[in-house]
C-alpha cells in the first residue's frame, strides 16, 4: 500500500501560482509570452499559471522521456515531442513541475536556444536543490522541497496520482518496491 502525506496543500499552491503569475506579468509587461509545458507533469501547473498571467499568452508543449516508471533518473533524456512552431524571437517560459537533477531542463533549454528566442526563462513549481547535478536554476521557483518523492498536482509515480489536488510525499509499501 502507498502512503500519502500532504506536503503542500492546495491553498498554498494556488497562492504561489498567483504570485508567480504576477511576477511574470510584471517582468514581461506589454509583451507576449509563450508558455512551453513539459508533458505530462507540468500540465496542471501550466493550466493554472496561464490563467494568472495578464499578458498575451500562447501555449506549446514538449515531451521527453527519461524516468520510465522508476523513481531514479536514467541519466538519458530523449525528445519525444517537439514544439509545433519556431520560437524565434519569442519570450519563452519553460514550465516544469519539478527541478530535480536538472538533466531534463538542461536538455530542453539547449534545444530551445537553437530557435534563437528573444528570452528563455524557467518556471518550476518545485525545486529539489539537493539533488542537482547540472548547473541550472529556475527563474520562477515555487517551493524548495527536501529530497522526498512527491506526487500530485501533475506529478506522478508510474502515471498514478497526477490528479491529486495537493502535493504529497509518497512512501511506497513493500509490495510496490
Ligand atoms: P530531472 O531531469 O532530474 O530534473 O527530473 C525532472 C523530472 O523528473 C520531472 O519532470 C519529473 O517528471 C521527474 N521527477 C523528479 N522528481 C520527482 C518526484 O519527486 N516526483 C515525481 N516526479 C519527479
Ligand atoms: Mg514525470
Amino acid at each position: 500500500m502507498d502512503k500519502l502525506t500532504v506536503l503542500i496543500g492546495r491553498e498554498r499552491i494556488a497562492a504561489k501560482v498567483a504570485e508567480i503569475g504576477r511576477h511574470i506579468s510584471e517582468d514581461f509587461a506589454g509583451e507576449p509570452v509563450v508558455l512551453i509545458g513539459v508533458l505530462k507533469g507540468a500540465t496542471i501547473f501550466l493550466a493554472d499559471l496561464a490563467r494568472q498571467i495578464t499578458l498575451d499568452v500562447s501555449l506549446d508543449f514538449i515531451a521527453v522521456s527519461s524516468y520510465g516508471n522508476a523513481k531514479q533518473h536514467s541519466g538519458e533524456v530523449k525528445l519525444v515531442k517537439d514544439v509545433d512552431r519556431s520560437m524565434a524571437g519569442s519570450n519563452i517560459i519553460l514550465v516544469e513541475d519539478i527541478l530535480d537533477t536538472g538533466l531534463t531542463l538542461t536538455f530542453i533549454q539547449s534545444m530551445l536556444r537553437a530557435h534563437q528566442p528573444k528570452s528563455l526563462k524557467i518556471a518550476a513549481l518545485l525545486n529539489k536543490v539537493s539533488r542537482r547535478t547540472e548547473p541550472i536554476r529556475g527563474d520562477y521557483v515555487g517551493f524548495e522541497i527536501p529530497d522526498e518523492f512527491v506526487v500530485g498536482y501533475g506529478l506522478d509515480f508510474a502515471e498514478h496520482y497526477r490528479n491529486l489536488p495537493d502535493i504529497c510525499v509518497l512512501e511506497s509499501g513493500p509490495e510496490s518496491e
